[in-house]
């Protein structure tokens, strides 16, 4: 029988779909793996449920070429090298879908959060600062009226933007390439990105790390922003230079920023941490009980029709 590697322990739905298709070798670490340990566990394996944090590269692919397929345990896949899967015959999937709900509700908890000042209120009056309504006690910014900029249009960005409408905000948007049904459907307006810092209120990132996107959000784009915006970041931490942002809250060049993703996570760069002006969230977008079982059942579900010799639905290479 096929052996599978599951790099860290998911919920038991997505497992059990794997019964008697493969046997199923889930890590005994309630951790991330080291690279020396993904190489040594899938040793021998056809398959491997990973995580985000598998580097799943050239050197892993050619080092284990008995693995014909990774099925991720997330959206994102800026783990894979698509490229080097491609040219070594290898597939590739992620679970699209299941988690743009939960994705989009937290970003939305972000920027209420920051916008009205919910955390901060909150550990002010736990250290004893309430001393009753006033009329200019911690005014935020409301969210009606604004314009809401995304990064990148796709699922998850389009179900900020639904939520956001609902809040009275309009949208524009920056995508590589026009998205006619979902401007439609939510009023969006493309801009370049030039325009999507100057324009917006709030910038929400819903795009992936990529080349292009790497260290965008830096001091420079910073200084392009309002004065008076924010950012919220529920895609990937590397797309914001961490140490630029702490400099432009400090500085004042924007007002607020809501950050669940890190350039280095669990790490969180120091400058931010004695902010108020941020809402740190540990990486949450998809955290409820009932997506993480519908990733596992997505991922395993992926596994399972490549372990059959079927086409995995959300087969990305
Ligand atoms: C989590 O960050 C994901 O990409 O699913």
């Amino acid at each position: 029988m096929d052996k599978v590697l599951v790099t860290r322990r998911v919920p038991q739905a997505g497992l059990d779909l794997l019964e008697g298709l493969a046997q199923v070798v889930v890590s005994p670490h309630d951790r991330f793996l080291s690279v020396q340990e993904l190489l040594e566990m899938s040793a021998g394996c056809r398959a491997v449920l990973s995580q985000v944090a598998d580097r799943i590269g050239r050197e892993f692919l050619s080092a284990r070429p008995e693995v014909r397929m990774v099925a991720n345990y997330a959206v994102g896949y800026d783990n894979f090298d698509l490229e080097a899967a491609r040219e070594l015959g290898v597939m590739l999937s992620n679970t699209p879908e299941v988690l743009t709900a939960a994705t989009a509700d937290l970003t939305l908890a972000l920027m209420l959060d920051i916008m009205r000042r919910v955390s901060e209120g909150d550990r002010l009056l736990r250290a004893g600062g309430f001393k009753g309504w006033a009329p200019d006690f911690m005014l935020g910014t409301s969210l009606a009226g604004k314009t809401l900029g995304i990064l990148g249009l796709g699922r998850v960005g389009q179900a900020v933007a639904e939520r956001a409408r609902c809040f009275g905000m309009s949208i524009i948007y920056h995508k590589r390439t026009r998205d006619p049904e979902a401007e439609a459907g939510l009023g969006a307006r493309l801009v370049s990105f030039a325009e999507l810092l100057a324009g917006s209120d709030v910038i929400s990132i819903n795009a992936p790390l990529t080349g292009q996107t790497r260290g965008i959000f830096n001091y420079q784009a910073f200084e392009r922003m309002k004065p008076g915006a924010y950012l919220i970041n529920t895609g990937r931490g590397p797309i914001v230079n961490e140490a630029d942002l702490a400099r432009a809250l400090k500085e004042g060049l924007i007002r607020g920023a809501g950050l669940d993703v890190f350039e280095d996570e669990p790490k969180v760069h120091p400058d931010l941490l004695g902010l108020d002006n941020v809402v740190l969230c540990p990486h949450l977008g998809s955290a409820t009980g009932e997506v993480r079982e519908m990733m596992a059942i997505r991922a395993a579900g992926n596994l399972a029709a490549f372990l059959r010799g079927q086409e995995p639905p959300d087969r990305l290479v």
